[in-house]
């Protein structure tokens, strides 16, 4: 029976959830990417700190310990900002591990020197979660819609910021109350500022308008106006308008280049994205020849953005056992009766 080893460095909501659910998944793995996965070491700031469903002996303070551990061949960062995860991740790449990020921040300040990295050593570099949570956006850009001319892509893109605008439209709460729901939900940055002043969709829509354009769009190359100056009166002229106020990002293509920003605006109440609300997220990305698509699901919180972790996750072990078998993992193994609905 094979076994790949991981190494979660983070169990904070989106880490926790990751443990969960490749817990949950494990007896399906082998037949989805031919192997068994186990978390074997888990990093945190305080590895004396108890956690509801992890074993204490998985967790380490000491990434040494992880690194050096030749077991371990894939390194999954769910502990975000910059330092230490850049190097670490880094670091993991010279060592011939495969890398799995749910860290925006990181992708939109330094993803290209990370995908060089990947790219001179021959690792696997997956960061589906960094963008619109369990929304697969980054696969259908980079993949699915690869041969596309696309033009433009919008979208709603930050969890608490849509749920913040939500509870304000439709329950009438207040910004503060809004913001602590979202915050108690995990939808939250740690530092929400990054959230509410629209920093946090100021860097996913520069990774998606990289990939989208084929160039390379910086969180500093995006115009932001965050949500924090929303008030209960704008929302309530927003209503007088059919309308309801949403924070969007814009990355636009035109011959004289590309046009990137986040700002809340006014959304005619019978428009698609009008009706994405609560934590929900949706993009739509128009293409020369596909017209216009759009994408939608829930773009924050444990189990949707661990679903997104964690396939990520499946890809990698699958390539890992490809890489070392020759053979193609099929994943066709369930002898489900199909239902007969004509009777
Ligand atoms: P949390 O703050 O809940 O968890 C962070 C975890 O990382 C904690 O367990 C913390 O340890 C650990 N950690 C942080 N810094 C260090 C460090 N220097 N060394 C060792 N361990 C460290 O964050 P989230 O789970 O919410 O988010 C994690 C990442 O996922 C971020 O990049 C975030 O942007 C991204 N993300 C989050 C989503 C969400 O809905 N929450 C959705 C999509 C992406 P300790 O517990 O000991 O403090
Ligand atoms: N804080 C982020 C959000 C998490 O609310 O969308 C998901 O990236």
């Amino acid at each position: 029976n094979k076994i790949v080893k991981a190494a979660l460095l983070g169990a904070g909501t989106v880490g926790s959830g990751v443990y969960e659910l490749v817990k949950e998944r494990q007896e399906d793995f082998p037949h989805i990417c031919g192997t068994q996965i186990e978390i074997a070491k888990i990093l945190v700031r305080d590895a004396s700190k108890e956690r509801e469903g992890i074993p204490s002996e998985l967790l380490t303070d000491n990434w040494k310990e992880i690194i050096a551990d030749d077991s371990i061949s894939i390194i999954i960062e769910v502990m975000g900002g910059i330092e230490p995860a850049k190097s670490y991740l880094l670091e993991a790449m010279k060592a011939g591990k495969q890398v799995v990020t749910a860290n925006k921040d990181l992708i939109a300040e330094h993803g290209h020197e990370l995908l060089d990295t990947a790219e001179q050593y021959g690792c696997d570099f997956k960061f589906e979660a960094a963008v619109a949570g369990c929304v697969p956006i980054i696969q259908i850009l980079k993949q699915s819609m690869s041969s596309e001319n696309i033009t433009e892509i919008m979208g709603i893109v930050n969890g608490t910021t849509n749920y913040i605008l939500t509870r304000m439209t439709q329950s009438g709460l207040s910004y503060d109350e809004a913001l602590k729901e979202a915050t108690d939900l995990g939808y939250a940055e740690a530092d929400p500022t990054a959230d509410v002043d629209g920093l946090d969709a100021g860097r996913k829509i520069a990774i998606m308008a990289s990939i989208a354009f084929h160039s390379r769009v910086t969180f500093s190359d995006v115009y932001i106006e965050g949500i924090r100056n929303i008030t209960a009166k704008d929302i309530f002229y927003a209503k007088e308008f059919n309308s309801v106020i949403k924070l969007v990002g814009i990355a636009r293509k035109d011959e004289d280049g590309i046009e990137v920003k986040v700002l809340p605006i006014l959304i005619p109440q019978d428009h698609p994205l009008a009706t994405v609300n609560d934590s929900f997220n949706a993009v739509f990305v128009h293409g020369t020849a596909s017209d216009d698509t759009m994408y939608y699901g829930r773009g924050a919180g444990k189990r949707p953005t661990a679903s997104a972790v964690t396939g990520d996750l499946c890809t990698v072990a699958r390539h890992i056992v490809e890489k070392h078998s020759n053979l193609h993992v099929c994943s066709c193994y369930k002898e489900l009766p199909v239902k007969n609905i004509q009777d």
